[in-house]
């Protein structure tokens, strides 16, 4: 058993809170990912007949053919497709991981659309029990004091590893979350982590009243601050920043990555300017105190907050209290409600929630040491020189976020009637049965099925990040058609059903296992361009379009904590549905644009949740047969 090994195996039960400061184990973590497979580069022939598979439920039978006679040139022995092949299977033997540089140029840093709303997901947490000043500050405190005890166990690489399906995964994504930044550029963004340089950073960024504070958080013995004394630097930061700063700089982030660029080379000209910017790339993480956000009912609570997390509710309210390119921003209003927002570059939403589950427990424990107090010098205040342009620049953005706020619809609901559980106790993966849940909300509102894409792991793989499990099948299909198809028996319809679940099931085993059709087919096509060979024409027709405008683009984000993530929909006609499963109750967060006459979130969920009723009753009433 090497050290890799030997830790995981001792981590791998321990709970949640573990004291952190049990040593370093350097080298670990480059020992365990170096024992993890390369993500193999699927067979040919098994995509594309999967791909055609894929097709079935969502175009007609006259395209799918078109469709089939592409797919018979594309695979001809000595033809095109074979050609490319053999380019992807050349990058995998070169590269750690054939995809990962090429998933976070397109998905991610080539992506123009603003990061706010159509890329950066959010988190809701619980509700926090304060409800002034006093209370906000001190939870915010624990909060950060948190946050560094799960960063000292990233710096000391005693991180647990973290399985899926019994295999270990990639913890690469943990060691990228901190002290890194978005850096927009013309074309294509940039990422950069200072975790590595010489003098990895000290600070965290906080935020109130649309001002920036630099604030140090270790002291010079490289100890971290305890609440107490991060408690009294942040009272320092609010007394310091009474009145809103008129000049909101952070909603910058909020524009078109193009028109940002242009805006940062120009506020970075100004040398006062550029030191401010590299402080808040620099820091840790960034902690935004914002205003409490407008008193709603109990009823939509959580979709205020699930707003306010993803974009901050426009100019008036919180947006200029952010720097939207900031990997890691807790943010913590005055009234209780709290929550997160990331930029999704660096990290899937698993890592960001296993730290914040860390911090929410951290959160909850007795505060029994009190520091003494060592005066610390006061927080740096982080200045800006507004130019003319700057300041139009800043008009611009405010316009354009107004209007993307206005336009993002969002309902968070918790499924009380039963979580995980219920699935369970019917042999069935509760995934699955959640997949097939929304697949037949669709089903009832659309009289149709949509190209639906759900997250799936990769991290089996060394630098692993996601492919997609497409949930919409011919078996999905044949379930929702005859749900509510009064010819149909139930026992059929239940029947149906499990079979459902099971073909997710089985497409969901073949994704984590890198052998699904969504990342292949893109390096087929990625590598066509870089051969500069013409595109083939399997990538210009209509089938392919319709495959990839997901409708419905969905990601269960599991956590301890009683928190959803949401994020927006990636289709202007679509819905974005993000869920924590958790044993007794399912939060949910569905999205859509207001701009969409056809789409609703609310009817949405009110369909979701009618749906996983109707399923349980159904297989209630039909119960499987006995083996
Ligand atoms: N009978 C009984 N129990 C079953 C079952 C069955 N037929 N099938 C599964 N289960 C159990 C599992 O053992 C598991 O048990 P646990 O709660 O004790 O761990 C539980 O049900 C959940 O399994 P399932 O619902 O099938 O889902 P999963 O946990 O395997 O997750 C994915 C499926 C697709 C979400 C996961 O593989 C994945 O890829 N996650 C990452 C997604 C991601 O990156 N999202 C973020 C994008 S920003």
């Amino acid at each position: 058993m090497n050290i890799s090994q030997w830790f995981s195996q001792l981590v791998k039960s321990s709970s949640l809170l573990r004291p952190v400061a049990s040593g370093r184990l350097p080298g670990r973590y480059l020992a365990h990912q170096d024992s993890l497979p390369t993500l193999p580069v699927p067979p040919l022939q098994q995509t594309l007949d999967r791909y055609l598979l894929a097709l079935e439920p969502i175009i007609s039978e006259e395209e799918l053919s078109h469709t089939r006679e592409l797919v018979r040139e594309f695979r001809k022995p000595g033809g095109v497709g074979e050609r490319l092949q053999k380019g992807l299977e050349r990058r995998a033997r070169k590269q750690e991981n054939w995809l990962s540089d090429w998933w976070l140029k397109t998905a991610y840093l080539e992506y123009r659309l603003p990061v706010v709303v159509h890329s950066s997901p959010g988190v809701v947490l619980p509700k926090q029990d304060f409800l002034d000043r006093q209370g906000q500050l001190r939870f915010a405190a624990k909060l950060i004091e948190g946050a560094l005890d799960f960063k000292t166990m990233i710096d000391n690489e005693t991180l647990p590893v973290e399985y899926l399906g019994g295999k270990p995964l990639c913890m690469n994504q943990y060691y990228q979350i901190l002290s890194s930044c978005r850096i927009p550029g013309q074309k294509r963004d940039s990422v950069v982590n200072y975790t590595k340089g010489k003098k990895p950073p000290t600070h965290v960024t906080v935020v109130h009243n649309f001002q920036f504070f630099e604030l140090d958080v270790y002291n010079s013995d490289g100890s971290p601050l305890t609440t107490d004394q991060i408690f009294i630097q942040l009272e320092k930061i609010w007394n310091t920043s009474l009145q809103r700063n008129k000049e909101p700089i952070g909603i910058l982030t909020t524009n078109h990555r193009n028109s940002w660029a242009k805006a940062y080379n120009n506020l970075i000209k100004d040398k006062t300017n550029k030191e401010s910017v590299r402080s808040i790339e620099k820091s840790i993480f960034t902690v935004c105190l914002d205003a409490p956000i407008p008193r709603v009912s109990d009823d939509i609570y959580r979709s205020r907050v699930a707003a306010q997390m993803l974009h901050g509710g426009g100019s008036r309210w919180n947006s200029g209290n952010r720097w939207f390119d900031k990997t890691l921003q807790f943010i913590v209003a005055e009234d209780g409600s709290c929550g997160l927002v990331y930029e999704h570059a660096p990290s899937e939403g698993p890592p960001i929630v296993a730290l914040l589950d860390h911090v929410v427990e951290y959160t909850k424990k007795p505060e029994l040491v009190r520091s003494p107090m060592i005066p610390l010098p006061t927080p740096k205040k982080l200045r800006f020189n507004i130019t003319p342009e700057i300041k139009n620049d800043i008009e611009k953005a405010k316009q354009n976020l107004n209007i993307m706020v206005e336009d993002l619809d969002i309902k968070v609901i918790v499924f009380h009637q039963f979580g995980k559980n219920f699935p369970k106790s019917e042999k069935i993966s509760p995934d699955a049965f959640i997949q097939m849940a929304l697949q037949l909300a669709y089903y009832r509102m659309y009289k149709q099925p949509c190209a639906t894409y759900e997250s799936a792991s990769l991290r089996m793989f060394r630098l692993g990040r996601t492919d997609t499990i497409r949930s919409a099948s011919v078996d999905s299909l044949n379930f929702v058609k005859a749900m509510d198809d009064p010819g149909k028996q139930d026992h059929e319809k239940a029947e149906l059903l499990r079979r459902a679940t099971q073909a997710h099931r089985a497409y969901t085993d073949l994704a984590i296992k890198g052998n699904a059709i969504d990342r292949h087919l893109l390096g087929l096509k990625l590598q066509a361009i870089e051969d500069l060979v013409s595109m083939p024409e399997l990538f210009m027709d209509t089938a392919y379009a319709v495959a990839m405008h997901f409708n419905l683009s969905t990601s269960q984000v599991p956590a301890k904590t009683d928190c959803v993530m949401c994020f927006g929909p990636v289709v202007p006609d679509g819905y974005g549905v993000c869920y924590n499963p958790l044993d007794e109750h399912i939060n949910f967060a569905v999205s859509a644009f207001n701009s969409c006459a056809d789409t609703n979130a609310a009817q949405m969920a009110h369909y979701l949740e009618a749906a996983l009723l109707d399923m349980r009753r159904l297989l209630q009433s039909h119960p499987r047969a006995k083996l």
